[in-house]
């Protein structure tokens, strides 16, 4: 780990890192964030990986532009606009449909993404540099507090990242306020750093919302775990003798075993990397979903490092069918 002032030196030296598909964390006016390239699926995974977090979930995109945001997703609301344009940069998240550039690994399989534009000049330079959105949580480890300082980061993730750029203290102290506007409601998910009251009065009543998996279509709440629409079990050779003439998907982890039984076969990685297995998950699910299976089976794995993250996020695809 390299704890780093951030001079423009090191700010390109940053970029360069971010590039080359390390882990930067950087200083917002929230939080600090925990940083890496947002289109690239494998330096995506070790956001997962350094945080220790035995579970995926959803990420924020941070542009430093319009027009970068317009690459990534569907900005055309017309409240959205009227809220960016009064409270960007600041703490303030939407929730906007995703185009395909955005790997799943990001929105852990969601069709939607997080998006703000963060108040904060060595974030801002940062990105820019870039070129490319960064995906960012709060540069904690599981279960801890979010970082206002960069000791802060240090202390919990210093041998986990390649570089924390040193910024001072975020002003605002707390995460960005999140909301979901469509043209059918509009939704408060996380109150934050823009009051409730200060976005109403541009565009209305918020209603409020507990995230809930298991209920996506009742009012007020909202889906924040995929799970494919087909009947998902782990593999072994019992089961697979319980499904004769179906269609089945497998999914293997480096090897694949009764090749014949299946229609249809992906590998999460033929090397046998837990990084690209992470970032092979959710968009292999989601090609099985378009190919008319009656089951997907898939490999359970061992629960180390990034592996207790992929096995959480199957467990509960599993459990939706058992
Ligand atoms: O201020 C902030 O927002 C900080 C700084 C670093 O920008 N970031 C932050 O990220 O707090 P994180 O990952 O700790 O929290 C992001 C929240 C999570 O609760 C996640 O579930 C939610 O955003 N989220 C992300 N994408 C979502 C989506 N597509 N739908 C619903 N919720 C989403
Ligand atoms: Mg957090």
């Amino acid at each position: 780990m390299k704890l780093l002032e951030a001079t423009k030196e090191n700010i390109n030296h940053s970029v360069e890192v971010l590039k080359a598909g390390g882990l930067v964390a950087f200083p917002t006016e929230t939080v600090y964030g925990l940083g890496a390239d947002g289109l690239n699926d494998i330096a995506v995974s070790k956001i997962f990986e350094a945080k220790q977090r035995p579970s995926f979930n959803p990420l924020i995109l941070h542009v430093s532009s319009i027009e970068m945001l317009n690459d990534i997703a569907e900005f055309s609301n017309e409240k959205i606009l009227r809220l960016a344009e009064k409270f960007w940069p600041g703490p303030l998240t939407f929730i906007l449909k995703k185009k395909d550039i955005v790997p799943y690994i990001v929105t852990s399989g969601l069709e939607t993404v997080a998006v703000r534009m963060p108040d904060n000049k060595i974030a801002l330079e940062l990105i820019n540099k870039l070129g490319k959105p960064i995906a960012a949580p709060s540069a904690n480890s599981f279960s801890k507090l979010s970082p206002t300082k960069a000791e802060h980061v240090a202390k919990q993730l210093g041998d986990k990242v390649d570089v924390i750029l040193n910024g001072g203290n975020c002003n605002v102290g707390v995460e960005s306020t999140i909301i979901e506007v469509t043209n059918d409601s509009q939704i408060l998910l996380r109150p934050g750093g823009v009051a409730k009251e200060e976005i109403e009065k541009l565009i209305g009543e918020l209603s409020e919302s507990k995230f809930n998996s298991d209920s996506p279509n009742s009012p007020g709440q909202l889906k924040i775990h995929y799970a494919p629409n087909i009947p998902i079990y782990f593999y072994d050779e019992e089961k697979l003798k319980l499904f004769v003439n179906k269609r089945i998907g497998g999914i293997f982890f480096n090897e694949v075993k009764d090749e014949k039984k299946f229609t249809d076969l992906k590998l999460l990685s033929a090397k046998g990397d837990l990084h690209e297995a992470a970032a092979n998950l959710f968009s292999y699910l989601h090609d099985m979903e378009n190919l008319d299976l009656d089951i997907i089976l898939v490999e359970p794995i061992e629960k180390i490092g990034l592996g207790a993250a992929i096995m959480d996020r199957l467990s509960k695809a599993v459990n939706k069918f058992i």
